[in-house]
């Protein structure tokens, strides 16, 4: 099957990109694999005819709004963020009449249609960095609660969050802290700025999830607990063979993320199916959200 999709890819000029969160198998035979934002700078340097996206829905609208003449495919066409969900535009719309002077900060987990009215976009590695770039003084933050709170620990700005979550983050409870910390007394804990607050302030370290494996590799500790989506272990396991990761959660699995597997990506390659196209009218105003995101360093 790795043949065949590597001479497909040739054929058709396309490239692999996968989440951390993917099954191993898939993050073996992609080109790059990263966190949202590695995926969104990636994406908009492509010159592939195809981009085949392993992940769920908002990433492979993301690429498709950054590079519109190309093909972006979405191999398990039914994964979807639950988060993205959570929030519409028509919402959205009723929140910015209610607070006309505020800016609408957006997480990269939300539809094109939210992307589209909202003044910028922001990953779990640039949030605070994306708030603090604004000049408004109160902000707009959609959808993740849970974000947004551990963005406010370091602005001064209002933040005034929107109720969304992740169901596989927020559901990580301080005790699954201290249970990990008895098994492992020696491990770093390391979670996601999608866990509760109440789980961050236990942890000794809050990264997207590419940060917590670059954090993994250079940090001298040995021992980590891993408070995320356990498919970032694979990366961990590869990339720094010398270190051991347990997870912070065994339960800790996002489905949609496991819906793409090497069939799927045989398949897609050779149809050039599913198609994840974004009307016009929208992608531009999107667009406008994600490139002023890109721009924040
Ligand atoms: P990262 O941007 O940190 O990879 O997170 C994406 C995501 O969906 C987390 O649940
Ligand atoms: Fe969405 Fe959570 Fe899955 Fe990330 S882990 S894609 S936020 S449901």
């Amino acid at each position: 099957m790795r043949k065949e999709i590597n001479s497909l890819k040739e054929q058709k000029n396309a490239i692999i990109l996968a989440h951390n969160y993917q099954v191993a198998e898939v993050q073996d035979i992609a080109d790059f694999t990263g966190d949202s934002l590695e995926l969104a700078r990636k994406a908009a340097t492509l010159d592939n005819d195809v981009i085949v996206f392993c992940g769920v829905d908002f990433m492979a609208e993301t690429a498709a709004i950054l590079s519109p003449d190309k093909a972006v495919l979405l191999p398990a066409a039914e994964a979807n963020c639950p988060m993205a969900d959570m929030i519409s535009a028509g919402e959205l719309r009723v929140l910015k009449e209610r607070f006309p002077d505020a800016a609408v900060v957006c997480y990269v987990n939300t539809t094109a249609e939210v992307k589209a009215e909202s003044d910028i976009c922001c990953t779990s590695s640039n949030a605070v960095k994306v708030v603090e770039s604004l000049d408004e003084d109160r902000i707009i933050f959609v959808p993740d609660k849970n974000l947004g709170s551990y963005v406010s620990r370091f602005s001064d700005k209002e933040i005034l969050p929107w109720e969304g979550f992740c169901f596989v983050h927020d559901r990580i409870t301080p005790q699954d802290v201290k249970e990990a910390r008895n098994l492992h007394p020696e491990a770093e804990v390391l979670v996601h700025p999608e866990c509760r607050a109440e789980v961050i302030d236990l942890a000794d370290g809050v990264y997207s999830t590419s940060g917590m494996i670059r954090h993994v590799c250079s940090s001298p500790g040995k021992e980590f607990i891993i408070g995320t989506e356990i498919g970032i272990l694979h990366r961990m396991k590869k990339e720094c063979p010398q270190k051991t990761c347990y997870p912070l959660s065994s339960q800790a699995i996002c489905t949609n993320m496991k819906k793409t597997d090497l069939n799927k990506v045989y398949n897609s390659l050779k149809d050039l199916t599913p198609q994840v196209v974004v009307p016009e009218e929208i992608a531009d105003r999107a667009r406008k959200a994600i490139i002023r995101m890109l721009e924040v360093r």
